[in-house]
């Protein structure tokens, strides 16, 4: 097990560049996968949730060739171009690869088995299996088809109008997938809009979508390729190094060209109105994805209340914007959190117990969190519990801690962000 002892940094005054968005890095490759026509893929995140959906793409068929790191080329096959995979397709710990690839999988004649690490194995796929089943596609699980591994086999598929009972990209995104195969229109809702990488990308590839009021999707619907996506970088990564800058005395960090879309946005508009400095400058790319450089400053925050509707535009931000509520003056209260009991881990529980043994005052009440601040943070034995955002979240509340932090297995950092430890270990040159 790969344990990080981390100690306090004074103060950093860096420009920093991170790696490309992990939303959108899964999505380019399923959508230039399923077009007419070769894509090339720049800035895409080498991580290992997308390289699991890169593996799953290749071993139905699809030729790939990587000529850096951070770049693919990708030849389409056309939207009925996949093949049967010769085995079961392993998609460790990602929980987008999964429930985006059931939606395409429902519109293939072939049969296919989906499975995944332990942790991935025990997270509830229903939210997907019950939609697409009513669109006509046959899926066998524990649970009654909640539980991976899951074999499904798709084919003829119907149009569905579906409210979604929970706001999730990642349900939202699997019946899109999927409505691309069904014969007629379907409409998708959803309680408060979810990151929008699938409509955006859609688009791009010249989809029947609209999304205007709610989504509606035209199958069947052909792909064609526009030739080049290029991925911002992502903003959940930059999050804990925008915490870093606010909470660090003197500082001032920069991270460059980073995706601003309005649905991820969350955390700035939070931590702006805790009192953050944050500047938001060079925009570009607003044709398709937004992205701009954000200059963060060391800040004095109050204490803030984030309501339930505001979660899903900052919802793998809640366990770094936990510990920027524990350093804030004030009680703060974030609501409407359920959802993060079924993420990788129960992220409630792991934020609660870490920051509390650092001495955060951290309570529970339902689907809420409570932080009393202003922490005085102390270093301690922590625990990632094997979760890449709370191993993250915990290094950063090393570099805040007096003493020294030790964080048990921070080798998941790698499912989502490798060079985060590289990327740390340099602010103090
Ligand atoms: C994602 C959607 C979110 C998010 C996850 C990535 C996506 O999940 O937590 O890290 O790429 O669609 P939910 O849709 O389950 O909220």
């Amino acid at each position: 097990m790969t344990n990080a002892k981390i100690s306090k940094i004074p103060s950093v005054k860096k420009q920093i560049i991170l790696p490309g968005d992990k939303s959108i890095s899964h999505r380019a490759i399923m959508l230039s996968s399923l077009a007419k026509g070769d894509t090339k893929i720049k800035n895409f995140l080498p991580a290992q949730d997308c390289l699991c959906t890169l593996a799953a793409f290749e071993a139905m068929g699809i030729a790939v060739k990587k000529p850096k790191g951070d770049q693919l080329l990708i030849k389409g096959a056309g939207l009925r171009g996949l093949h049967k995979p010769d085995s079961e397709i392993y998609l460790g710990n990602s929980g987008t690869s999964m429930r985006l690839l059931l939606g395409i999988l429902a519109g293939q004649e072939f049969q296919a088995t989906l499975t995944g690490d332990d942790s991935l194995i025990k997270r509830p796929m229903r939210r997907v299996t019950n939609p697409l089943k009513q669109m006509g596609a046959h899926i066998d699980g524990a649970d009654n088809g909640n539980l991976a591994p899951l074999k499904i086999k798709g084919g003829k598929l119907r149009p569905i109008n579906y409210n979604l009972p929970i706001s999730s990209a990642q349900v939202k995104s699997c019946i899109m997938l999927a409505s691309l195969y069904a014969d007629g229109v379907s409409n998708i809702k959803e309680p408060q809009q979810s990151r929008d990488h699938t409509e955006r990308m859609f688009k791009l590839f010249g989809a029947k979508v609209s999304a205007d009021n709610g989504i509606s999707v035209t199958g069947p619907s052909s792909l064609i390729s526009p030739g080049e996506i290029n991925i911002p970088s992502d903003i959940s990564s930059a999050a804990f190094f925008i915490a870093l800058g606010l909470l660090l005395p003197k500082s001032q960090i920069t991270i460059k060209s980073c995706g601003i879309n309005p649905t991820r946005t969350g955390l700035l508009d939070i931590v702006k109105r805790m009192g953050a400095l944050i500047d938001i400058v060079n925009i570009q790319g607003q044709d398709y994805e937004p992205y701009a450089d954000i200059v963060v400053k060391t800040s004095k925050l109050n204490c803030i209340t984030v309501q339930a509707h505001e979660v899903p535009k900052m919802i793998d931000e809640v366990p770094i914007l936990a510990l920027i509520a524990a350093l804030a003056s004030g009680t703060s209260v974030i609501k409407g959190i359920g959802e993060l009991r079924v993420k990788e881990t129960d992220r409630i529980n792991s934020m609660v117990t870490n920051l509390g043994t650092m001495g955060v005052d951290i309570s529970v009440q339902g689907d809420s969190i409570i932080i009393k601040g202003p922490a005085k943070l102390k270093a301690a034995n922590v625990k990632s519990y094997g979760d890449h955002r709370t191993a993250m979240t915990m290094v950063i509340a090393g570099l805040l801690a007096d003493g020294e932090t030790i964080i048990d297995d921070t080798a998941c950092i790698d499912t989502s962000f490798p060079e985060f430890m590289e990327l740390v270990a340099q602010l103090r040159a």
